[in-house]
């Protein structure tokens, strides 16, 4: 019987959508991180429960040809990173493989999926940084927390973000030890400095300080160290005094430059400040959108519904090649971005931002532009846990002729994928296979895309034609 605390040697058996090695024991699935297929590794017991058990890598007996030395210091400790130790190419091949699986096994769709489409950076990718500033035994500490934690590791570098990242780090460990600044202390609630946060906007820099209150005496001296270090930044205090996890208050304040840098990407213009939103990887999202435009095709004469659609990027990118694009997003401040995006791009007659649920704004577009014999492709790019069941039904009797579905977890996308085509269907409140599906919809395009290396993480783009 496997127990807590046991050591055992076992063969890798396959990867889970984590990333983590899988091993079958006793009647028992466990789960090892950072372990690679194939190869024989030691480990213990960490945890059991009723079929499944979880472990810890003690050492690798027989390497897998494709492990890697990991680049970052702190890579199994820091939450961010699943896959630094396998080589990049494999990377994209497990990627490909999750979102097969998922198809397969959640949707019954058994479908060629091409490796996933690579970022040009597989490390320097990120442009945005987050650290929490945390006191940690009394000394203040810039890091990443810990998985499924709020234990700081400390950091001096990390290898996923460009060269900006361990300067600004430097510059920042410098100025806090300078002037004994204390930082935050979650359980107290005591402490000035909560987080720092940059964006780079081809390579200048909006750095966000975010302050319990708006109370640092010495940010002259700060201003001097920016500057000492980088010739373009523009730096912002945002005050969050609540105790939340929330990383952001809503107050800003401009503390130096002018606070904004212009953006121009797919030949759409933004101004890109310290609230806007934007995709993390250059490299990979204008070509995860320009696959969206191709799939929904040259014919101009369209109306594209973008549900779930942020701040409006794809939406403007949509109605500057279309006739008109609806986007529909529950973020009233995402929905502002978007506007702004309209006007700054002259696309206030083509391009309607509408905040609300997409479930419950949904039907009524749709019968709108139906009545008006409009014809719409419908994209959505839902959060992780997908499409709920009201939109999925809309779809369905709506009869929309083609949905691009960009999704960043493949396991709703199977279901959701699978209730669309009538692979699956609700009965009773759950979610049963149909065994002679119609196959209402047809998948024509499918293609996983490598947002973020190193992780887990996968996008995916799929396009379904009715049949
Ligand atoms: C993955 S993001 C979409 C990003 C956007 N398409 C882009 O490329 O920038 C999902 C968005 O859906 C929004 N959202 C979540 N649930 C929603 C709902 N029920 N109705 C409308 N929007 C929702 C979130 O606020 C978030 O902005």
């Amino acid at each position: 019987m496997l127990q807590k605390n046991q050591v055992h040697i076992d063969k890798i058996l396959a990867l889970g959508i984590n990333g983590e090695g899988i091993v079958k024991k006793d009647g028992f699935v466990i789960f090892i991180p950072f372990c690679l297929l194939n190869e024989e590794v030691e480990y213990k017991i960490l945890k059991v429960s009723k079929k499944v058990a979880y472990g810890k890598l003690i050492r690798v007996i027989t390497p897998s040809e494709n492990r890697v030395e990991p680049k970052c210091e702190v890579f199994t400790k820091c939450g961010g990173c699943q896959l630094q130790h396998l080589k990049y190419e494999s990377q994209l091949e497990l990627k490909r493989d999750t979102v097969k699986d998922s198809l397969k096994k959640i949707a019954f769709l058994d479908l060629e999926v091409p490796i996933a489409n690579k970022s040009e950076y597989e490390y320097a990718y990120r442009n945005k940084l987050q650290l929490p500033i945390a006191e940690v035994d009394g000394e203040t500490k810039l890091g990443f927390f810990a998985n499924n934690s709020h234990r700081i590791i400390p950091i001096k570098n990390c290898p996923i973000h460009p060269d900006w990242s361990s300067k600004i780090i430097e510059v920042f460990y410098n100025f806090i030890e300078n002037k004994g600044l204390k930082g935050y202390n979650e359980e107290k609630g005591t402490g000035l400095l909560r987080h720092l946060v940059v964006r780079s906007v081809n390579g200048k820099l909006i750095i966000t300080l975010v302050l319990t209150k708006n109370a640092l005496s010495c940010k002259n001296d700060l201003i001097k160290a920016l500057k000492e270090n980088f010739d373009d930044f523009t730096l912002y205090f945002n005050i969050n005094s609540k105790k939340t996890n929330a990383i952001l208050g809503d107050e800003y304040i401009l503390v130096y430059g002018n606070g904004y840098y212009e953006y121009e990407v797919l030949g759409i213009k933004a101004k890109i400040d310290a609230r806007s939103f934007m995709q993390v990887n250059d490299y990979v999202y204008p070509k995860l959108y320009k696959k969206a435009l191709s799939l929904i095709g040259d014919d101009e004469n369209i109306t594209v519904i973008d549900a779930y659609s942020g701040a409006g990027f794809m939406t403007s990118l949509f109605a500057k090649k279309y006739e008109k694009a609806i986007g529909i997003e529950v973020i009233k401040e995402a929905v502002d971005c978007a506007d702004a995006l309209a006007k700054q791009n002259g696309l206030e007659d083509k391009m309607e931002n509408i905040c609300a649920n997409v479930e419950d704004v949904l039907p009524k577009i749709v019968n709108n532009l139906k009545k008006a014999d409009k014809k719409i492709v419908l994209t959505v790019d839902p959060p992780r846990k997908g499409l709920d069941r009201f939109s999925i039904q809309t779809i369905k009797n709506s009869g929309i002729e083609k949905i691009v579905y960009i999704s960043c977890n493949p396991a709703s996308l199977a279901r959701d994928v699978g209730l669309l085509t009538g692979t699956l269907t609700y009965e009773n409140g759950e979610i049963k296979k149909v065994e002679n599906p119609n196959f209402d919809y047809k998948i024509t395009y499918i293609e996983p895309f490598d947002m973020f290396p190193m992780t887990k993480h996968v996008e995916t783009i799929i396009c379904l034609e009715k049949v």
